[in-house]
């Protein structure tokens, strides 16, 4: 399935179970003074999580671009040499504001991934916070998965917020399994870095609003934000362990390789030509949204990125473009 049948796929599925379709917001958040980038899907939702901003629904489900390259969620020095690092990268989301819950929240997971995408039940793998019994519970007793697949996390791993403030709550997580040919080990393991067991989606229970002091403000009515990588999603329906190799970068890759010398030996693999392309996707993103590079804020990062492309170019001995710009 291409990326963009999948990103359909689970905006149609949503729709389906009564959530309103937003389109993605611009990179800029316009609500949040407190972050460079809008670095999940639920950002532009943080005003209706809090309750300060009404909408017509309570029911929402989007594809969101997302820049994770600067503040709390930064992933850039790990582009490249992992599988499913990005300074770019596009969330799949729903969100419940003050409707459904917990039960819902993990039955829609379970049944978009098993019945509408058909993964096996078996290469799946979930967490739970450590204090949440609630959530263990459903996926047990209700959904019918394997206690002995389930992980309790603590709030490193399990807890989960934007920023320093905001909307936040306990979290379980649903990971694929890429195979036993593949380092790591499931969550909660002193492996669990590898990539074997990939993170795919996060369902979020935000039941608080974090104040500026660190108290966790409880909302009026708990909420629901999820976030799945498409790029992650999509590596596992292409049957690839590495985000790099799925359609959305394999025509940057190979672009890339076709401007190193002649006689190089560097392939698609290579960490740079990785690194360069998942570079391309963010500097490109941030433009189109409005970012120019400069010497600070969110412009001294769009610089950065550039500038470790170019450093990354040179590494691979991209001489082609250079001579030519
Ligand atoms: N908002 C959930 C996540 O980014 O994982």
């Amino acid at each position: 399935m291409k990326t963009a049948q999948i990103r359909q796929k689970f905006l149609d599925f949503y729709a389906s179970k009564g959530h309103t379709i937003e389109p993605s917001a611009s990179l800029i958040p316009h609500n949040d003074k407190t972050l460079l980038f809008v670095n999940a899907g639920m950002v532009p939702f943080k005003d209706v999580f809090s309750g300060v901003e009404k909408r017509s629904y309570s029911r929402a489900v989007s594809c969101q671009r997302c820049v994770r390259a600067g503040g709390k969620h930064n992933d850039l020095e790990n582009v490249g040499y992992t599988a499913r690092h990005h300074t770019f990268f596009e969330m799949l989301g729903n969100f419940s504001f003050g409707d459904y819950f917990k039960r819902e929240a993990i039955q829609y997971a379970w049944e978009f991934l098993t019945v509408e995408l058909g993964l096996p039940k078996e290469k799946l793998w979930v967490s739970v916070f450590e204090e949440d019994d609630e959530a263990e519970d459903i996926w047990v007793n209700e959904i019918g998965f394997p206690r002995n697949r389930i992980s309790r996390c603590g709030a490193k791993d399990n807890f989960w917020q934007m920023g320093d403030t905001g909307p936040c709550g306990p979290s379980s997580e649903i990971f694929y399994d890429h195979g036993e040919d593949i380092a790591g080990g499931p969550p909660g393991h002193a492996d669990e870095d590898g990539d074997r067991y990939i993170e795919i989606w996060n369902l979020v229970f935000t039941q608080y609003d974090k104040q500026e002091d660190g108290y966790l403000k409880p909302l009026d009515a708990p909420c629901v934000d999820t976030g799945m990588g498409l790029e992650r999603l999509a590596a596992v329906l292409q049957h690839k362990n590495n985000n790099y190799d799925t359609d959305g970068f394999k025509s940057l890759t190979k672009a890339i390789v076709e401007l190193t010398q002649e006689d190089s030996s560097i392939k698609q693999d290579n960490a740079s030509v990785r690194v360069i392309a998942d570079h391309i996707r963010s500097t490109a993103f941030m433009i189109v949204d409005g970012v120019i590079p400069s010497n600070e804020g969110r412009g001294y990062v769009l610089r950065r990125i550039i500038r470790r492309a170019i450093r990354h170019g040179h590494k691979i001995d991209i001489n082609k473009v250079f001579s030519i710009a």
